[in-house]
């Protein structure tokens, strides 16, 4: 396995690299990016990961300075996982003088869910996206769909501007007690690490309510952030929302999915369930 720290390298390994997955990380790996780096291996000739913490897709009071930094136990997960590349820029390397032209996806999409509260994330996560893109020049692209709203921006986003790549789903990997695998999990403590699969449970409870045929969305969204609530969580949004655009359902035959951010502690969890 390669690791490379400058564009030039990186791409002069891509020019015979044949068929190549991208799959996109900040990186303090889980079982969750292996996941995604096998389902990358099975599609494509040759998988490329890429490590950076992109500050641009962090607010002001979030956690980019502490967000964990564990490049070398990294790339022994991605060795192992039979990762070819990995792509490890700095700052300098990826924003060698300050970023200003970014990417704007539909106010529609990000004004919603985790767009109305981490104000200028997506923009953060589509400009860089893009940029990675057009260094990598992958065939296919590979986001797990724990960061459902971000699939979806990015899937738009590829599709709009034409650019040539197919972007590919990764199933969100859990712990046995339902808790989806996330870097964050790290920040937790051992008494919140045991409450933490509450709000897996609260989205379970809800899948099978509207699968049973209960369409009172409102009142089992309020219910699981009231039961989150008082378990001591400072839930964000609890939404039961139409796939394909993550707006509220209006047919009943919508395919849905229902999706939440809480905070536990100081620690912000994220997590959402096809129904
Ligand atoms: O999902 C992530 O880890 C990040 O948002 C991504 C896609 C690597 C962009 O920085």
């Amino acid at each position: 396995m390669q690791i490379h720290h400058t564009i030039e390298s990186l791409r002069a390994a891509r020019a015979s690299a044949g068929k190549a997955a991208l799959v996109p990380t900040m990186g303090n790996l889980h079982e969750g990016h292996i996941t995604l780096m096998r389902q990358a291996g099975e599609r494509a000739d040759c998988v490329i990961a890429s490590i950076f913490v992109n500050r641009l897709q962090f607010g002001p009071r979030e956690d980019f300075d502490s967000y964990p930094r564990t490049l070398a136990a990294d790339c022994e997960k991605l060795e192992a996982a039979g990762v070819a590349h990995v792509f490890a820029p700095n700052e300098t390397v990826m924003y060698p003088e300050p970023q200003s032209y970014h990417v704007d996806p539909a106010p529609a999409q990000i004004s919603i869910l985790e767009g109305e509260f981490r104000p200028g994330h997506f923009r953060g996560v589509a400009t860089v996206v893009l940029k990675l893109l057009n260094i990598v020049q992958p065939d296919i692209a590979l986001f797990g769909k724990k960061d459902y709203q971000q699939l979806m921006v990015l899937s738009n986003m590829v599709r709009q501007l034409g650019i040539p790549v197919e972007v590919l789903p990764g199933e969100t990997v859990r712990a046995a007690d339902g808790l989806a695998l996330s870097s964050r999990n790290g920040y937790l403590s051992a008494e919140e690490r045991s409450e933490a699969p509450r709000l897996h449970r609260q989205l379970a409870r809800i899948a099978d309510a509207v699968r049973g045929g209960d369409h009172d969305f409102l009142k089992l969204e309020t219910d699981a952030m009231a039961e989150l609530a008082a378990h001591g969580w400072q839930p964000d949004y609890i939404a039961v929302r139409r796939r394909a655009d993550l707006q509220p359902p209006i047919h009943c035959s919508d395919p849905l999915v229902v999706l939440g951010a809480a905070k536990l502690g100081r620690t912000r969890l994220i997590d959402n369930l096809e129904v």
